[in-house]
């Protein structure tokens, strides 16, 4: 994608990997809009970054979606490239009696938020002369973790609707990629010192060059293995993972 010169609203950037490529994003001189639920961790974003904006937004509400849509179409017209980064990552029960509670708000956050918030700018982005829009999914699309077997399961739906949405919009001006991040040291199921993940500065510096190459999945190299393993032996490469990630 164009790595400069976009008005690009993006989920989740108080946090995590959000901020940090808000942050990447701010630095090479693009106009960025923040969202999320916490006005503190949005202020203190914003306010680290002079120029930054930020909308407040809740993805699971769709009212809330459609509020954040016309504040940004009317204030900022030029938006032109949308980053559906906001997620919610919880252990769940799978295999034994869920939390109704829990299944729905991940389904609502990491799937119905996506769907939503596309729908109510994709017009939007389809008048500007060139426009992205970035679906954060996950490794864990392509290859799941039993531990997480919602969350997994929605990152997966997030791949299959971005390539939907790809081979809808052939044609238009409207780009499509996903963003398959490996584990990452976010605050994200309390990972932020966990020695297995991807540290964050090393992920967004990959990640940015990826972005600027132009491909339509961005991975880092530590998340190809989860996303090569699609294939008959596709149960075998599951249950070794689960395995390793039990220890
Ligand atoms: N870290 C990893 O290992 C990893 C790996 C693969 C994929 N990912 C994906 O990367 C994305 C970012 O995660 P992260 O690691 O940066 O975790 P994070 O720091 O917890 O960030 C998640 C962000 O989502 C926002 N969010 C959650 N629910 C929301 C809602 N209902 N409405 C609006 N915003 C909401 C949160 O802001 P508020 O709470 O303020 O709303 C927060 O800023 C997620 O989609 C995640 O699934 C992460």
């Amino acid at each position: 994608m164009r790595m400069t010169g976009n008005t690009i609203f993006i989920t989740g950037g108080g946090s995590g990997i959000g901020q940090a490529l808000a942050s990447a994003f701010h630095a090479k001189g693009n106009k960025v809009i923040i969202g999320g639920r916490r006005k503190a961790q949005l202020e203190e974003t914003v306010k680290a970054h002079p120029g930054m904006e930020s909308c407040e937004i809740d993805v699971r509400d769709p009212d809330s979606i459609k509020a954040a849509a016309n504040w940004l179409i009317l204030h900022h017209p030029q938006l032109d490239v949308l980053i559906n980064n906001a997620g919610i990552m919880k252990a769940d029960q799978t295999g034994g009696v869920m939390d109704d509670e829990l299944t729905v708000a991940t389904i609502e956050t990491n799937l119905l938020g996506p769907i939503r918030l596309t729908s109510a700018l994709i017009e939007h982005l389809k008048a500007q002369p060139e426009a992205t829009i970035v679906n954060v999914s996950s490794g864990l699309a392509f290859t799941p973790l039993a531990f997480t077997a919602v969350y997994s399961a929605t990152k997966a739906a997030i791949h299959s609707w971005t390539m939907s949405l790809r081979v809808r919009l052939r044609g238009s001006s409207v780009r499509v990629l996903e963003l398959a991040p490996p584990w990452v040291r976010t605050d994200l199921m309390g990972g932020r010192d966990e020695p297995r993940a991807m540290p964050l500065d090393m992920f967004i510096d990959e990640t940015m060059d990826r972005l600027a190459f132009g491909v339509d999945e961005i991975l880092v190299d530590r998340v190809r293995p989860l996303r090569d393993n699609a294939g008959p032996n596709e149960l075998a490469f599951v249950e070794t993972f689960n395995d390793q990630m039990a220890h």
